[in-house]
């Protein structure tokens, strides 16, 4: 099956964007694309640097540009951030170019995923765990709007939740 449009995986950090998009992208056949990765590329420097040095809206203008950019190329499996599905103008972007996957899980999975990472800066807070079931609440209603809804089990390995996305 030769792929029309490419693939974007959405979805709170630790829902395993890039881990089951990496995967998906070997069973399709297609390249494999992390927004945040393209980013650190562009800005030559760390996510977390580039919230403290510029902030989180010069973050979010590149990642809209990275993203439209990214999806102008050929069909291919695309992890975005977690917070790149949010904006209406990434959402038109990405409806216009791709079919949006959410990878939907629930918040202690999140939270057991993203506990000893240091590398997101927006849970560099007091109370990170507060932090990540506030921005969760938040964003679920917006993630809904995805083409696709695929759930993220603990008991699930990458290949299996690769092979469901698949299906979807
Ligand atoms: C963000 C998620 C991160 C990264 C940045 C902001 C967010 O990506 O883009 O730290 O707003 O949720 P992951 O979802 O890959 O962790």
């Amino acid at each position: 099956m030769r792929l029309k449009k490419s693939v974007v995986m959405v979805g709170m950090m630790g829902s395993g964007k890039t881990a089951i998009g990496t995967q998906l992208a070997r069973l399709l056949e297609v390249p494999f694309i992390d927004s945040d990765d393209a980013i650190v590329e562009a800005a030559n420097r760390s996510i977390a640097e580039i919230f403290e040095r510029e902030g989180e809206a010069f973050f979010r203008q590149k990642e809209t540009q990275v993203l439209e950019r990214l999806l102008e190329g050929p069909p291919c499996v695309l992890s975005t951030g977690g917070g790149a599905f949010i904006a209406q103008a990434n959402r038109n972007a990405i409806a216009a170019k791709g079919v949006s996957v959410w990878l939907r899980a629930d918040l202690d999975l999140l939270w057991q995923r993203v506990r000893h990472k240091s590398t997101r800066p927006l849970l560099h807070t007091p109370n990170p765990r507060a932090t990540l079931a506030e921005i969760f609440r938040a964003r679920v209603p917006i993630y809904a709007k995805a083409d696709l809804t695929v759930d993220s089990a603990p008991n699930l390995s990458i290949d299996d939740m690769a092979h469901r996305v698949r299906e979807a």
